[in-house]
């Protein structure tokens, strides 16, 4: 078995870490850390479950660490992060430089040059950038993120048209609250209302995007050349993203052609990974979060509405935000971390 920890273990991505590893088959939970007011408590006192399921009995009188290096066994063999962006920035390098592998949820870092942010499905080969990470930073550990929920939900998606010449694309998101945290958005702002601004999340899509869909080269990513332009709103649904997209291509293609390519896109034997990775909906209604977000647990992209514009393509997309959108894929970064002998 691998050993492994979760950092920010309280929090609602850390949670959802939790509920996920619970049963594992390669992965043993055995760290769990969070900030300096939690540390040394038993998790169950800690943390305020949220969950739907209870905190496995294993984990719940686990003590919690301090989120520092000297506070975690030399021997754990990989850390998932969710940590908030801030402190990942300050503590995921130390933990690197001290030789421990973090898989991170966290947003910062995501764009640097040597950092992998990796979908598994779409450019595992985007791993290799660990060799250029160690070799220019002198870690004997790894960082590598997997990208923001909104951007992970669509991704998915488009890497099956790359094949079409990806030219343009156009998203307008509805975003459901959990992607907030617990206590993102208050009732008073959310409730009979839409949210038309989520700070930074534009920028994230238009950048992540064109990361994740580039080519490694061998010492770094060339990032696709290709626009994409965003416009990110928050709704009052709970869970699972969905998002309406608009791509133009070089190619002429047509919507059986663009729901063929999705029914095509690419699965893994790995523990957390859905088949089929994108599941197309026929009925013009779908897919919906209630009705969808929990299609392959949680980790498959549903897609639908797919028809053509004056410019090219349409559809919708979703994806559960806080398992195929966080910790779901921190968690299978980490099954390919393991898979390719990276730990
Ligand atoms: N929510 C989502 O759907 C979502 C989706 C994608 C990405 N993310 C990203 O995931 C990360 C976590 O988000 P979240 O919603 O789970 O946040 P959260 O509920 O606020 O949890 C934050 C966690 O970090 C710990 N923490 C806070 N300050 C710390 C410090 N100074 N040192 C060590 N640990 C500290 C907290 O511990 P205490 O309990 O002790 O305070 C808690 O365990 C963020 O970077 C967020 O942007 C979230």
């Amino acid at each position: 078995m691998t050993s492994v920890g979760v950092l920010g273990a309280t929090g609602a991505v850390g949670q959802r870490f939790i509920q996920l590893l619970d049963g594992h088959p390669d992965f043993d939970l055995s760290v769990l850390t969070a900030s300096p007011a939690s540390a040394g408590e038993r998790y169950r006192d800690a943390a305020k479950w949220r969950l739907d399921t209870p905190i496995p009995d294993d984990v719940a009188d686990i003590t919690v660490r301090d989120t520092d290096p000297d506070a975690i066994p030399d021997d754990t063999d990989l850390l998932f992060s969710a940590l908030p962006s801030d402190v990942g920035e300050r503590v995921e390098p130390a933990l690197c430089e001290a030789g421990f592998v973090v898989s991170s949820n966290s947003s910062n870092a995501r764009v640097a040059d040597d950092v992998p942010l990796v979908i598994p499905e779409v450019n595992a080969d985007h791993l290799e950038l660990i060799d250029v990470q160690r070799e220019e930073r002198g870690w004997d550990g790894a960082l590598v993120k997997n990208p923001n929920c909104s951007t992970i939900t669509m991704v998915p998606t488009l890497t099956a048209l790359t094949q079409f010449g990806l030219e343009r694309v156009h998203v307008s998101t509805l975003q459901a609250v959990s992607g907030a945290g617990y206590s993102g958005v208050t009732s008073m702002e959310i409730l009979d209302n839409v949210v038309p601004h989520i700070g930074g999340e534009e920028a994230k899509m238009e950048t992540e995007s064109r990361k994740l869909l580039g080519e490694f080269t061998g010492d770094g990513v060339s990032w696709l050349d290709a626009t994409v332009s965003a416009s990110c709103n928050r709704v009052p649904t709970l869970d699972g993203h969905l998002e309406n997209v608009f791509v133009e291509t070089s190619e002429d293609v047509t919507p059986e052609d663009v729901a063929g390519a999705f029914e095509d896109a690419p699965t893994l034997d790995l523990p957390s990974a859905p088949d089929p990775l994108v599941e197309v909906f026929e009925e013009p209604d779908r897919p919906q979060p209630r009705l969808d977000r929990m299609l392959g647990d949680g980790m498959a992209v549903a897609a639908g509405g797919i028809q053509e514009t004056d410019t090219g393509i349409q559809y919708n997309c979703l994806a559960h935000n806080t398992i195929r959108g966080a910790a779901g894929a921190s968690l299978l970064n980490g099954e390919l971390l393991a898979r390719d002998g990276w730990l």
